[in-house]
């Protein structure tokens, strides 16, 4: 039997072709594109196609793909009902994590899982998604819904089902990229459980709900409301000295910093910071970008050493609030990308599958006594 490797650290549980990640030099390419081109050049269509069909699409076929998932942005009849008949003080993630698992009793087949047919199922949840988180925002704040508009891209789309009117090109960019930056990770904790969970033949739907479960983690995908939490906690770049060293010195974590595989700066923390930077400029939140960066030089002093650097969550804390996001928005944001990147694992998985099933290593007692109850 193997030894026992606490977390699973460093052990290799799937092949992928999709993310290739160098932890050491801080190299993050998907199908083989370094991530800094395709944040720069790509959009997050283009992005999806590009890591489930292993290349990228002609125009024709981005067209294709494009429409498909457009005419997904509507929720199937009933749907809206559902949303809208949730608890207004839920949290978003919950929200989330209940409605994909919802959208499986509105497929007239949720359990097919041939891999064309598993693949429209993720483009289901994929367009779906983000008219239920901008559902219920609105529903929670009495507004009224705003339905989705096919002729807007993705990311141009939520945004105008968000806050009910079409965003500046530069938002819509902004937002874009950060889906591109999110898209796919390697076998991060909530791709995990995604495989783990399609491995069983199970379906789409609840492999989909278990990865949002995973994600809301503050450990994983929740870290950028952490961020947020800390910087609104910090009242000015002068306290920052004082609270991150009051923080290390109880040995707290500092949300967005860290990760289990990098040990060099994040390289989507590099392209995250100059969206960043810019946006606090354009938005008059120039003291968020200020606290964050007075954060990244302290954190460089004390920690880099061991390896702790920003991680894709801490400057997207920043992004998200300049772009106007509410705090708990930000993680059903990374969702809404990353849903992209666990549907391609969940094909690569269906496509040669093997059920995983790990080994524990027993240490408790052997032979013991059944006592009987009146003598215990
Ligand atoms: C994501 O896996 C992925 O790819 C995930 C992700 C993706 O795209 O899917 O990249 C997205 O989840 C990014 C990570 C977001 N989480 C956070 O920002 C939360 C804060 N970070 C830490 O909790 C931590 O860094 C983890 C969980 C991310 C990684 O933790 P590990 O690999 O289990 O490392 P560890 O907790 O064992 O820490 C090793 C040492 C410890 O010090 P010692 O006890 O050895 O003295 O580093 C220290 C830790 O205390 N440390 C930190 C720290 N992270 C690690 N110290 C202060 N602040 C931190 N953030």
């Amino acid at each position: 039997m193997s030894e026992f490797v606490k977390g699973l650290e460093g052990i290799v549980a799937a092949q992928t072709e999709m993310s290739y990640i160098d932890g050491e030099k801080g190299v993050l390419e998907y199908v083989g594109i370094p991530i800094g081109e395709l944040s720069a050049k790509s959009t997050f269509e283009e992005t999806v196609f590009l890591l489930w069909n292993k290349r990228l699409p002609t125009r024709s076929e981005l067209d294709e793909f494009t429409s498909e998932l457009r005419q997904r942005y509507e929720l199937p009849a009933g749907m809206e009902q559902r949303v809208t008949s949730l608890p207004t003080n839920a949290e978003p993630m919950h929200v989330l994590r209940t409605m994909v698992s919802a959208l499986g009793m509105h497929d007239a087949q949720p359990n097919e899982i041939e891999l064309d047919r598993a693949r429209r199922k993720c483009l289901n949840v994929l367009g779906h998604a983000p008219t239920i988180v901008a559902y219920f925002d609105r529903y929670r704040r009495g507004l009224p819904l705003i339905h989705p508009d096919r002729s807007l891209s993705f990311a141009e789309n939520f945004l105008y089902m968000l806050n009910g009117e079409k965003p500046t090109a530069t938002m819509a960019r902004a937002f874009d990229i950060c889906m591109i930056l999110h898209a796919d990770h390697g076998l991060n904790n909530s791709t995990f459980a995604a495989r783990v969970i399609i491995s069983t033949l199970s379906d789409v739907y609840s492999a989909l709900t278990g990865a949002v479960g995973s994600l809301r983690g503050p450990l994983h995908g929740g870290a950028n409301e952490g961020v947020m939490k800390m910087l609104n906690e910090i009242p000015s770049v002068a306290d920052v000295e004082s609270h991150v060293m009051g923080k290390l010195e109880r040995k707290d974590k500092i949300m967005g910093f860290g990760h289990r595989v990098y040990k060099a700066k994040d390289p989507r923390a590099s392209d995250l910071q100059g969206l960043a930077e810019q946006l606090a400029k354009d938005t008059g939140n120039e003291d968020l970008y200020a606290k964050s960066h007075a954060i990244e030089q302290i954190m460089e002093r004390e920690v880099a050493a061991k390896g702790i650097y920003p991680n894709v969550d801490f400057y997207s804390a920043t992004t998200y609030h300049c772009i106007g996001l509410k705090l708990d928005l930000f993680t059903p944001m990374f969702a809404l990308s990353r849903i992209g990147g666990w549907s391609g694992h969940i094909i690569e998985q269906l496509d040669g599958n093997r059920l995983f099933r790990p080994k524990a290593e027993y240490i408790g007692a052997h032979n013991a006594p059944y006592t009987p109850i009146d003598q215990r």
